[in-house]
């Protein structure tokens, strides 16, 4: 079982090692990174290249680990055993009717191995990764109202991504094989843009990278414009036929860029850029 990249996404070298070296160790593959730089992509794309299903978990601020595993529905159970027919009271009496299976449970008892993606860990709180250590260790759990441990058939290839807004545990750190996802290069940023715009202008797309790269460069942004604004950013400039003129300044001096809120997604960045673009003009 070896990840080799994939026709839609495209890894770096470092990437597919890091993918490849979680698999060795059976440890979950902890990926961090700006946002939109293709970590929930990441895992869909391993799972599918190894032709595994993908049970995805995305975490709110209010998950809790025991979701993952199992929840007792007991309010279901309650009314079931007031609306007393014949068929509802046999169903009341078992209580595996009402055991909510979470993504944990599903990924453990599944026939076949499969990849499990749980996703912003970080937006959890901070007991969330604590909670969940031992089921990712050791890949079993207990159901107290069924009185039934759960054991993984086969170790599910686990993923966590994390956007780093918080700081993760030592011990879970301890547990996982760890990867940054480093913004592109300007190469790597090449052929993520091929991938999705094949027939795309040459021309148009040199412009349109050294705009985004000078957007994104500019010192004191809030929030930096990452693969997935470019992509749009790219997606408007094909549908809306932005000529390459608009793009490309004769002088080489600076100039704003059509659809901008494609790439900065605050007022103080578009003042921040604006003023570039006037001490700019000042200085011609
Ligand atoms: N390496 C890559 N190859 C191809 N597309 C990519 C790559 N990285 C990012 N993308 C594009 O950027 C989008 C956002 O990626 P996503 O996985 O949602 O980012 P994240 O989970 O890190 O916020 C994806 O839908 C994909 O279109
Ligand atoms: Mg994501």
């Amino acid at each position: 079982m070896k990840f080799k990249g994939s026709e839609n996404y495209v890894a770096t070298q470092d990437l597919m090692l890091a993918v490849n070296a979680a698999i060795t160790l059976k440890r979950p593959l902890l990926v961090k990174g700006e946002p939109g730089t293709g970590k929930t992509m990441l895992a869909e794309e391993v799972a599918a290249s190894l032709g595994m299903p993908l049970l995805q978990w995305h975490i709110k601020s209010t998950t809790k680990a025991q979701q993952g595993l199992y929840e007792y529905d007991a309010v279901s159970r309650l009314r079931d055993s007031q609306l007393s027919s014949i068929e509802g009271s046999e169903k009341v009496k078992d209580i595996h009717n009402y055991i909510l299976k979470g993504v944990l449970w599903q990924a453990f008892t599944a026939e076949e191995p499969v990849a499990l993606l749980i996703d912003e860990i970080d937006k959890a709180d901070i007991e969330f990764p604590n909670d969940l250590l031992r089921e990712l260790d050791r890949m079993e759990f207990y159901c107290y109202e069924t009185r039934e441990l759960v054991r993984a058939k086969n170790r599910p290839l686990v993923f966590i991504t994390s956007n780093n807004e918080k700081e993760l545990p030592d011990a879970f750190l301890r547990r996982c094989f760890f990867h940054y996802i480093k913004f592109p290069d300007a190469t790597t940023m090449q052929q993520i843009v091929d991938v999705h715009f094949p027939s795309l202008k040459k021309e148009l797309l040199a412009a349109a990278m050294k705009t985004f790269y000078e957007v994104r460069n500019l010192p004191g942004l809030k929030k930096k414009p990452s693969t997935s604004e470019l992509l749009d950013w790219l997606k408007l400039l094909v549908a809306e036929d932005i000529p390459l003129e608009v793009l490309q300044s004769k002088d080489d001096k600076v100039s704003l860029p059509p659809l901008l809120g494609a790439l900065l997604k605050n007022e103080q960045d578009v003042t921040l850029f604006e003023k570039l673009v006037l001490m700019n003009q000042r200085n011609r």
